[in-house]
């Protein structure tokens, strides 16, 4: 591990963090600019914990850039964020290729609301990118967890419709098996930044047993050290997984 981690117990680093990278529009107003600024000044931040996780050798990052209830938001917001996205992939494509990371996107992506621009770009992403091993960035747009968990239902109901599927097997690793991306591990922790203290529909089955990290932060203000800061608050917690505390007599 580089210096970035020299305080952190290299045994307890998180295998995945998620983060829900919020405080954009709050950042920029405090700046008299517009919302639409605070989302632009969220790449560098973005940029820098991607560095960040590389440094400190974490397998994978997962961000949640667009929820399926971001559409309410003022049409203006939604088209710049489209536009951004697109923008971003073009962009930074390249620069992930290189430094050797995998990019994977989550969500629901036949929304018919998502530009075909958008959806191709991440498609070269994705592909570009899909031998890349040195860490997996789940870019979670139009991600909400009730939608995931629906298409699961119904997917697994189709596969037990065709006769393809028992419905007496169907237990947790049937659901998981269905999710945007099975072979995610399930996050350790998830940090979310701006002070708010929820999960805003985010990988509601996945984070059953992650550790949860608020932090004042907004987002624009973030970058590899305060990701390190949410690493060493999740390592002084005691993970139990249900289990009796360590040395307390029964
Ligand atoms: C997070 O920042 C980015 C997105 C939801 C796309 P916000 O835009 O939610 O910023 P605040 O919460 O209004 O400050
Ligand atoms: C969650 O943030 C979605 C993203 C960060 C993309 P929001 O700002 O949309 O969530 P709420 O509305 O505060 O719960
Ligand atoms: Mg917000």
């Amino acid at each position: 591990m580089s210096d970035l981690g020299h305080t952190l117990d290299r045994d307890r680093m998180p295998r995945h963090v998620a983060i829900i990278m919020d405080g954009n529009g709050r950042w920029a107003n405090a700046r008299g600019l517009h919302r639409t600024a605070g989302h632009a000044r969220g790449e560098p931040a973005l940029f820098d914990v991607v560095h960040g996780a590389l440094e400190l050798g974490i397998e994978w990052l997962t961000v949640y850039t667009f929820s399926t209830e971001n559409w309410g938001r003022d049409p203006d917001e939604v088209a710049f964020l489209m536009e951004f996205n697109v923008d971003l992939l073009e962009r930074r494509r390249d620069e992930l290729d290189e430094l050797g990371v995998r990019v994977i996107f989550i969500g629901d992506h036949d929304d018919e609301r998502i530009p075909p621009a958008v959806l191709d770009r991440m498609r070269i992403a994705e592909e570009k990118t899909a031998g890349n091993t040195n860490l997996n960035m789940v870019y979670a747009f139009n991600y909400g967890s009730r939608t995931e968990l629906a298409a699961a239902a119904k997917a697994i109901a189709q596969d037990a419709v065709a006769g393809l599927i028992d419905v007496a097997t169907i237990d947790e690793d049937t659901i998981a098996d269905h999710l945007y991306c099975p072979d995610m591990p399930d996050p350790d922790v998830l940090i979310r930044t701006s002070g708010e203290q929820r999960i805003s529909n985010y990988l509601l089955w996945q984070i059953a047993y992650s550790e949860l990290v608020f932090t004042p932060v907004l987002w624009p203000d973030f970058d590899r050290h305060e990701l390190v800061r949410c690493i060493a608050e999740y390592q002084s917690r005691d993970r139990r997984f249900g289990g009796a505390i360590d040395g307390v007599a029964e």
